[in-house]
């Protein structure tokens, strides 16, 4: 009998991901979401890729009525949370619905997860949650600074509620890093309804020629090239630390994992890849500084790697060629 897993914000960038390696580790996928970042075109994809079709309902996860609805259609073994506003500068213009979004919701799905009995809960969190790290790499017992956004003040306020909350059996938390990259297939990939303000998308935009030049924020940072360094992992391996997490037998009742790569690209060394993947160079501007951006956080993954038996199968080479791949098959299309 197949394990059935709920996966909210499923037709997301990340959830999509994960729901494909859930498919082909021999889930039942139910996923739902609201369509605010995301399309049902996304489900014809999964289905290109898997050959299976999954059960969606379109619906908000801040409704209790609603998700409940679904929780007592099916009988969940699991639930993935990644539904959620990801703008950091949206979050700073309209707080409060970041606020009510990502936390509320939050709060419902942890509440019906308990009622329902489900063993185990996966939530989506971020390295935001560190802050300005004081070092690098860093791990999971770095503490947590005070969160710079709206965003990462809601990352924060979900682990909290997460943590206080005494009935969920299996709690994982998972800190991803800066995910890049799509399907090797090419068939899937990042197709958020806001345009982008993550570097892989803004510099596919301007190799698709849909932009004049990148802006490289900030020449001056006290790195070695003077760029921000960041740590990027591929969005399948994510995606298969979901499932690993779903299969992790886990002793504790909360475990936290970081999800990167463990090493840290400057934005000119993923520029510099980038132009080797498309076999050309294209138009770069050097810009001031971006408000926000820290200079550099990469992760120590080594729990994860551990504990979910897990590692990254592909580089940023790969993640950008099928980042490439993704945004050159969809503009044909459309
Ligand atoms: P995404 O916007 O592509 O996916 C989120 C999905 O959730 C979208 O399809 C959206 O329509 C849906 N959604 C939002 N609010 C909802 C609600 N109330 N009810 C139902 N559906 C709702 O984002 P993503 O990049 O796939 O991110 C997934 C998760 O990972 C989020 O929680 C995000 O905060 C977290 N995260 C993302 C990154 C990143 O850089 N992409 C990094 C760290 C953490
Ligand atoms: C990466 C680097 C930019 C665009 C954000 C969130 C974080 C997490 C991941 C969700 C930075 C530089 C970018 C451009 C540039 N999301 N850059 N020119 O800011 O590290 O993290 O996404 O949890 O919370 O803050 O990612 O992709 O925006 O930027 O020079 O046009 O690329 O300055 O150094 P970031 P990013």
């Amino acid at each position: 009998m197949q394990k059935q897993v709920l996966v909210t914000g499923g037709l997301g960038y990340i959830g999509s991901h994960t729901i494909v390696e859930l498919v082909q580790s021999g889930f039942a996928v139910v996923a739902v979401d609201n369509l605010s970042n995301s399309s049902r075109l996304v489900l014809d994809r999964i289905k290109r890729i898997t050959g299976k079709e999954i059960d969606f309902y379109e619906l908000d996860c801040s409704s209790e009525e609603h998700l409940r609805s679904v929780f007592e259609k099916h009988d969940f073994h699991g639930a993935i949370h990644f539904a959620a506003l990801k703008s950091v500068e949206e979050s700073m213009i309209y707080p409060e619905k970041y606020r009510f979004n990502n936390v509320f919701s939050t709060e419902v799905l942890q509440k019906l997860c308990v009622e329902f009995h489900v063993e185990k809960l996966v939530f989506s969190s971020s390295c935001t949650v560190y802050g300005t790290p004081e070092v690098n790499p860093v791990d999971e017992n770095c503490i947590l600074q005070p969160p710079a956004s709206v965003y990462g003040e809601t990352k924060q306020s979900c682990e909290k509620l997460l943590l206080a909350s005494k009935g969920i059996k299996n709690l994982v938390i998972l800190r991803y890093f800066n995910p890049i990259g799509a399907h090797p297939t090419g068939y899937l990939g990042e197709d958020s309804r806001v345009a982008p303000t993550n570097l892989v998308p803004i510099l596919c935009e301007v190799a698709l020629g849909k932009r004049d030049t990148f802006h490289v924020f900030g020449t001056d940072y006290d790195t070695p090239d003077g760029t921000c360094i960041r740590d990027y992992i591929h969005v399948c391996d994510l995606a298969r630390a979901h499932v690993q997490s779903l299969l992790f037998n886990q002793t504790n009742a909360l475990e936290i994992f970081n999800l990167g790569v463990g090493r840290g690209f400057s934005v000119k060394e993923i520029l510099d890849v980038f132009q080797k993947v498309i076999g050309r160079t294209i138009s770069i501007t050097y810009s001031p500084r971006r408000v926000g951006d820290i200079s550099a956080i990469w992760a120590v993954s080594n729990k994860a790697k551990l504990h979910l038996n897990w590692s990254c199968l592909f580089g940023a080479e790969h993640a950008l060629e099928h980042a490439w791949n993704w945004v050159s098959k969809k503009d044909l299309e459309s």
